[in-house]
């Protein structure tokens, strides 16, 4: 008897010694206390530490691009860390470049703030804000593409055409983390007020989920911009556009800024799709091509199907480039859609003759 009152004595007394523990190893380990972010040299800002670099920039309302939110898959979020970042990460690795590890670049996403820390980022993301917006309209252009018009509630999103911004996926019924993905800006930087989208499904994506079966008319929104270095560029070359499916947007956003200052440079629009039904704003380009006169709209189909009686072009948009665009003298190309697409379509135009650096992008990945 006494033997049991020793061992359930003991038992008891190593069971409370072990919550004490737990409770304290939970109030300290990852306990960093307050941390100072010094940036470019001149703020400095006091956050939590324990969080990353990226969330503890965002709490600042200090928003770096960051188009897969933070899951380390984009490599958008680059920042140099001068000190204070600890060692680089095996998942940042195949994002950065000997230049970049030579620089001390880091992905912001990865890097946990758990001292003081020195960075280095471009004086233009202090322009990058974040707004509130109301949905005032929503269009499916295909059964699985809408077009989404934002009223913002205060002020304007001043924006190149081309440019992106990160939109605000909150929780809901099936997805209980909150994300921000990047949506290339549809609408004229003139358009004053107002934000235009048009976002793709992709089954089980936590954001598109969220746009295509849970966003309505007057919902709120958030999202942050601008961002991006893929826009308009101000030459007298001629101008190739390549574009699939979502990858209209900025593409359309540069023709509207285009018609609405009279710029008559020669270009030529190649939109890939794969039928007839994946087609869409045809009667807004054709609109565009009534407007500019050296503007020229070129769909290609890469499944048509006999029923369709389609009569315009058949094949991938580089088909449609081999046919229609001659050498790549004197012209610049813009691009975008998928990373497949894009990475075949660069060989292309380099093929023709148009310099890489002269061949601007934006990957929906
Ligand atoms: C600069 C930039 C601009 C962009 N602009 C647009 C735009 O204007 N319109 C638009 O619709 N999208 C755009 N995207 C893509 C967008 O940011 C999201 O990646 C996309 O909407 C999927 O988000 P999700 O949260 O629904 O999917 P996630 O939950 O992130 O992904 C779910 C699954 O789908 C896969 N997946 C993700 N994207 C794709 C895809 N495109 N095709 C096939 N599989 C995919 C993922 O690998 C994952 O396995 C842009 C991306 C970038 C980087
Ligand atoms: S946010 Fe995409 S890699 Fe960091």
């Amino acid at each position: 008897m006494q033997t049991i009152v020793i061992t359930v004595g003991t038992i008891s007394g190593l069971t409370g010694i072990l919550a004490f523990l737990l409770t304290l190893a939970k109030s300290t380990i990852g306990n960093y206390g307050e941390v100072i972010i010094n940036i470019n040299n001149d703020q400095d800002h006091v956050v939590d530490g324990g969080d990353t670099l990226l969330s503890s920039l965002i709490s600042e309302k200090i928003f770096i691009p960051s188009a897969c939110g933070g899951k380390g898959s984009c490599g958008y979020c680059k920042v140099k860390v001068k000190e204070g970042g600890g060692p680089v990460l095996p998942t940042e690795l195949g994002y950065l470049t000997p230049e970049d590890m030579k620089e001390n670049v880091r992905l912001s996403c990865q890097v946990k703030v758990k001292e003081n820390i020195k960075i280095e980022i471009p004086e233009e993301l202090f322009s990058v804000a974040e707004y509130e917006g109301v949905v005032s309209e929503i269009v499916d252009l295909t059964p699985t593409i809408k077009h989404l018009t934002f009223d913002i509630k205060e002020g304007s999103i001043d924006f190149k055409p081309g440019q992106y911004v990160q939109l605000r996926a909150p929780q809901y019924e099936g997805s209980d983390e909150e994300v921000y993905r990047a949506y290339s800006i549809a609408s004229s930087p003139l358009l004053q007020n107002k934000l235009q989208l048009i976002i793709g499904y992709i089954p089980e994506g936590v954001a598109t989920t969220y746009v295509h079966h849970h966003l309505n008319q007057n919902d709120e929104v958030l999202f942050n911009g601008p961002y991006g270095d893929f826009f308009y560029q101000d030459t007298d070359r001629e101008m190739v556009m390549v574009a699939i499916g979502t990858g209209m947007a900025p593409i359309l956003s540069i023709l509207y800024h285009m018609v609405e200052n009279n710029i008559d440079r020669k270009a030529t629009f190649y939109f890939g799709a794969r039928h007839v039904d994946d087609l869409f704003l045809l009667d807004e380009l054709k609109e565009i091509e009534d407007k500019l006169a050296n503007f020229r709209f070129i769909p290609t189909l890469s499944r048509a199907k006999k029923e369709d009686g389609w009569k315009g072009d058949i094949g991938r948009v580089t088909d449609a480039i081999d046919k229609h665009m001659g050498d790549g003298e004197n012209k610049e190309a813009y691009l975008c859609g998928s990373p497949r697409m894009i990475d075949s379509t660069v060989e292309a135009l380099k093929e023709k003759g148009i310099p890489e650096e002269l061949i601007f992008y934006d990957k929906f990945e």
